[in-house]
């Protein structure tokens, strides 16, 4: 059976990475986050103070993103640092989503992403996989769900970490990083033309794997 690639895309905290994560499993492909490749970038530029585009824009030949697996999960790396447990905050995400629509940063990782997918069998998920990084995707999923939904997702995973959210705070920032990721002039999350979209927001695990699945046996043996 030949591989696909599988492009998977739409908002944050759709629950891209879960269903991603799984459906990589079940084809026995490689699955690669790309929010956390951006959140890596993000980190580093947290570290090192820096704030000007500019600034971002030269580091860049200083800064290599990489995975590793740990204990069957796939750990993001930062010049070889595994800093998979330091990214998923809500600083991070917030800086990771304005170092998004630097140009140079997204030619930089879209790169890398062609790259990972030179040998099909690949899961990939993020904003533009289907339009910009893999536009001949056999298979393109746009997921969505209410902001509320996400929000809410969002707000149980914080809790889970330790920390103490606000929900209006956290509800906010899902609107907010929307409508930056929907308006940026450098590729805006948007649904490609020929992408399945599955909105989750009244749908279990089990019945969008259930879906997800059928969708990827029936692009498989097309
Ligand atoms: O999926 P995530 O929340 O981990 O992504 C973090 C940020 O990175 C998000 O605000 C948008 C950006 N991103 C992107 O622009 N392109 C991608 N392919 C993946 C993420």
């Amino acid at each position: 059976m030949s591989k696909i690639i599988v492009a998977i895309d739409g908002y944050s905290s759709c629950g891209k990475s879960t269903i991603a994560k799984a459906l990589a499993k079940y084809a026995g492909y490689t699955y690669v986050d790309t929010g956390a490749m951006y959140r890596a970038i993000a980190l580093f530029t947290l570290r090192n103070g820096l704030t000007e585009e500019a600034a971002i824009i030269a580091a860049l030949p200083q800064i290599e993103v990489g995975f590793v697996q740990v204990d069957g999960a796939q750990h993001v790396t930062l010049n070889g640092e595994d800093v998979e447990g330091q990214i998923r905050t809500l600083e991070v995400g917030n800086r990771a989503s304005q170092i998004s629509a630097i140009k140079e940063v997204r030619a930089f990782l879209v790169a890398q992403q062609q790259k990972m997918g030179e040998a099909k069998g690949i899961v990939m998920d993020g904003r533009d996989i289907g339009t910009v990084v893999f536009p001949k995707a056999e298979l393109k999923l746009f997921l969505t769900a209410s902001p509320e939904v996400r929000a809410q997702r969002r707000y149980d995973e914080l809790v889970e970490k330790g920390e103490k959210p606000n929900f209006a705070a956290v509800l906010a920032d899902v609107n907010d990083r929307d409508y930056r990721d929907t308006h940026r002039a450098e590729s805006p999350l948007r649904q490609a033309e020929d992408a399945i979209v599955v909105d989750n927001s009244n749908m279990t695990r089990e019945e969008q794997m259930h879906v997800i699945y059928g969708l990827f046996d029936k692009a498989v043996n097309h």
